[in-house]
């Protein structure tokens, strides 16, 4: 790396480069101000609003004259009270509120702390290929090694945990999970939970669930911790962020086993001190909003969803019936290299950002990711766009303009 002052970065951050989107937004924003208007149909970030109930807490919390000091560092009870019943509501966990529940500041912050907390030098992280990238960086900035583990559309883009058995698994101390499975929208079982704790026990492995994704276009609400026995060996991350359009408001939670919640609150006390009160005061005025909120959230999705399938129809894309959450995801047609390619033609050519699958992963370079943040009206446009074929080297071969039913790889 060339740098222009004198002090050199930390040898540590050699095992990282900057997330693809930080450079990606960047690239945007440059088309933007020569005049593009590009449609950014690529980042999971919701664009609607949250319910007008939790922005009238904040709002009220924050005219107090008395919620403005630091706060705990594990969050504040009404906080750890409200995530312990939601996961009773909803996933059937029973945590305790006091000690098994940990409020984040989102949930990609929690994969640090833990990646912190339990990994070193010597040791190797387990990590989805494709997976979120937040996985191996985290896993790298600990000094731990990353082990890939391959998914496939094959094997329900589930790990093979018959194949991973006869691996040698002895420095592995992690293993990084995300279910419902964000790029690829699969979601898991409980026999493959049940398969995978057993699994982690045996390894003596720490099995981590990211499940941010579960009330977004998904039935069936499954946690890891739903397993019997789970907590001496599994954590679970989960996330405002999707599920009440909370993103840019960073609140998430850890929750598992007192002792491995103790741990990571002994280095998290030392990076943060605590969330904004009536952040986390609204937050829980979220988590109590009745089943309603996910049932209209979701219907919003289904029906931008549609417009996606167009979308990928007209590009010649085929995706999996059956999956759900924030993103569509598709593999291209062979007369694309790669999804990188796909996504440089449709960005350069019609100026609507699709994001490549390579980003997570070998196992996702022959597919894109469509994001469902975007008005019904921008899909319209970024279909119009495509279709009119624009500056695009090779446009869809379109005989006609009935929209089929999906292409199905299920
Ligand atoms: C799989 C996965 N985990 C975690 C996150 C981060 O969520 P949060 O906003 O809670 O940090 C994301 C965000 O895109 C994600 O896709």
């Amino acid at each position: 790396m060339t740098s222009n002052t004198i002090i050199p970065p930390a040898t540590r951050l050699n095992a990282v480069q900057e997330y693809y989107f930080s450079k990606k937004l960047r690239e945007i924003a440059a088309m933007r101000s020569e005049g593009k208007d590009v449609l950014n149909l690529g980042i999971g970030s919701p664009d609607l609003p949250p319910h007008p109930k939790v922005v009238a807490e904040l709002n009220a919390q924050s005219q107090l004259p008395d919620t403005h000091a630091y706060q705990s560092y594990k969050g504040v009870p009404e906080l750890r009270a409200a995530f312990a019943a939601w996961y009773g509501r909803f996933f059937k966990v029973k945590l305790n509120a006091d000690s098994e529940v940990l409020p984040l500041i989102g949930s990609k912050e929690g994969i640090v702390h833990i990646a912190m907390s339990f990994l070193e030098k010597g040791d190797l992280a387990l990590v989805p290929n494709p997976g979120y990238p937040a996985y191996s960086t985290a896993t790298k900035l600990a000094g731990a090694g990353v082990m890939k583990y391959p998914l496939s559309a094959e094997n329900g883009w589930l790990p093979d945990l018959d194949i991973l058995n006869k691996k040698d698994l002895q420095k592995v101390k992690v293993m990084w999970v995300n279910y419902p499975n964000m790029p690829t929208g699969a979601g898991a079982t409980k026999p493959f939970f049940e398969k995978l704790i057993a699994f982690a026990k045996k390894h003596r492995i720490l099995v981590v669930n990211d499940n941010p994704y579960s009330f977004i276009l998904n039935k069936n609400l499954l946690s890891l911790l739903s397993v019997d026995g789970a907590k001496g060996t599994a954590l679970e991350l989960n996330s405002l962020s999707k599920s009440h359009n909370m993103a840019g408001w960073r609140v998430g939670i850890l929750a598992g086993h007192a002792d491995l919640i103790q741990t990571v609150l002994k280095f998290k006390s030392n990076m943060d001190s605590g969330m904004f009160k009536p952040v986390q005061l609204a937050a829980a005025k979220a988590l109590q909003l009745p089943q309603n909120w996910f049932v209209d959230l979701n219907k919003i999705y289904a029906k931008r969803r549609e417009k996606v399938f167009e979308l990928l129809q007209m590009l010649g894309c085929e995706w999996e019936e059956g999956n759900g959450g924030m993103f569509v995801w598709a593999r291209v047609p062979e007369r694309y290299k790669d999804g990188y390619e796909l996504s440089g033609e449709v960005l350069y050519g019609a100026h609507v950002f699709l994001t490549p699958g390579g980003i997570f992963g070998s196992q996702g370079d022959r597919y894109i990711r469509v994001s469902l943040c975007a008005k019904e009206e921008i899909f319209e446009e970024a279909i119009g766009r495509i279709k009119s074929g624009g500056d695009l080297k090779s446009p869809p071969d379109l005989t006609d303009h009935i929209v089929k039913p999906p292409n199905s790889i299920a």
